[in-house]
């Protein structure tokens, strides 16, 4: 195992990548695995194939899957994407397509046993890289996703149909390739965050340069428009990691985002509005913790929100490393935030939301995460009951094997037959 007195913190303990690709079969389960839980737990991250890389966001990227199906913890498989740029961000599943994502490139759809396909560009429509943050309608089954890039025009905006067609292209003039690594989308509005955050040297771990005289401005576009229909925002400096949701309000659009006063800062809760009628923008912090991963029930995506999930980043190093993370549930309208705790050497992962099979409440669903380990031992898949957060986990799956503390990871159900 590394040495965490030698290595970089991505490369030690609960971080350290990988070195083999495995399948198991019928997993020791800990609890009872809902019955009607049937689908695969997904979740991308960097894993490098040389075993080391400069930053933690390089490296090539590792799918790890757990197959859940009639109470039981069928399979785990952990598979390099193969090619020549692995996406080790994201995962979307749409259309029936399964699309790993990093959002300097275009996706590479992978089997549902995790298998590479193959580059897809939706039909030659997609024009460059994409999102690693796409966004599914809920009501539309529409995805909704965009493309930056390093040449005018900068930014282009997509909407798929929920059979997989690019119907909707729009190019958007913004002054400058701006770190823009999520946006967000309401009911008949998408919103596009352009801060003050440029790419700087490229040949630095994290290519990103604060620019003081950029201007911050958020932009809000009818999901049908085009650039000439863009209404733009000004706001305070600051940057965003991840999109919570957003929603309508009346003329008002609500946003919550995980933002920080400037790069290299910590991120915290916060809700802005932007107010169609008077063109004004507000904002207000709602937890002041440092916490990131931000996630809701994939119902209420563009929709009112109540609850929704993070991850807080404790115990930082000044080489930008955390060493423990804690997984919360927060209630947006009341202020509270309720805890799961995982024990004093556990690094909870990003948590998703698996919505109960006919029902979209946030509470009567089941929220999946690995839960890794500081010295690094294996990783468990942990099934909570979302009205319960802090109670005893319903079912705890035992991996084989240490899955590294990654990035994105999704619910796959199964299909409806
Ligand atoms: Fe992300």
């Amino acid at each position: 195992m590394s040495n965490p007195d030698t290595v970089p913190f991505h490369l030690a303990g609960a971080f350290a990548p990988v070195h083999e690709e495995r399948t198991d079969v019928e997993l020791e389960v800990i609890g009872e695995i809902p019955a009607d839980l049937r689908g695969t737990y997904v979740r991308n991250g960097p894993n490098p194939r040389a075993g080391r890389s400069p930053a933690w966001f390089a490296g090539e990227g590792m799918l790890h899957g757990v197959r859940l199906e009639g109470g039981r913890a069928r399979w785990y498989r952990n598979r390099w994407i193969a090619g020549a740029y692995p996406p080790n961000t994201s995962v979307v599943r749409h259309a029936g397509r399964i699309l790993a994502l990093v959002e300097t490139r275009s996706p590479v759809e992978v089997t549902a046993e995790l298998e590479t396909v193959g580059p897809y560009d939706f039909g030659g429509a997609l024009g460059g890289a994409m999102t690693a943050h796409p966004k599914i309608c809920p009501r539309t089954g529409e995805l909704l996703f965009f493309s930056n890039g390093p040449s005018r025009p900068h930014l282009t905006y997509y909407r798929a149909d929920a059979a997989g067609r690019v119907v909707h292209r729009a190019a958007i003039e913004v002054p400058a390739m701006t770190f823009m690594h999520d946006f967000a989308i309401t009911e008949r509005y998408v919103i596009f965050y352009v801060l003050p955050v440029l790419l700087g040297d490229v040949r630095s771990p994290v290519p990103i340069r604060w620019d003081d005289d950029f201007p911050a401005r958020f932009g809000v576009l009818p999901r049908d428009g085009g650039d000439e229909d863009m209404r733009w925002f000004d706001v305070a400096p600051c940057t965003i990691s991840h999109t919570v949701n957003a929603f309508e309000e009346g003329d008002t659009i609500v946003l919550d985002a995980v933002r920080a006063p400037r790069i290299m800062m910590p991120h915290a809760l916060h809700r802005f509005t932007f107010d169609l009628s008077s063109g004004r923008a507000a904002g207000t912090a709602l937890d002041p913790r440092f916490l990131d991963f931000p996630r809701v029930h994939p119902a209420v995506v563009g929709a009112r929100h109540r609850r929704a999930y993070t991850i807080e980043l404790c115990d930082f190093g000044a080489d930008g490393s955390f060493s423990r993370t804690i997984a919360r549930q927060h209630d947006l309208e009341t202020g509270a935030a309720v805890v799961h705790d995982f024990g004093d050497d556990a690094m909870p992962g990003e948590c998703v939301v698996a919505p109960r099979p006919g029902s979209d409440a946030e509470d009567d669903a089941w929220v999946i995460l690995f839960v890794h380990r500081r010295d690094g031992s294996a990783t468990e898949l942990v099934v909570l009951d979302a009205s319960r957060f802090a109670s005893p986990p319903v079912a705890r799956v035992r991996l084989p094997c240490r899955a590294p503390l990654g990035l994105h990871g999704e619910w796959l159900p199964d299909l409806a037959a």
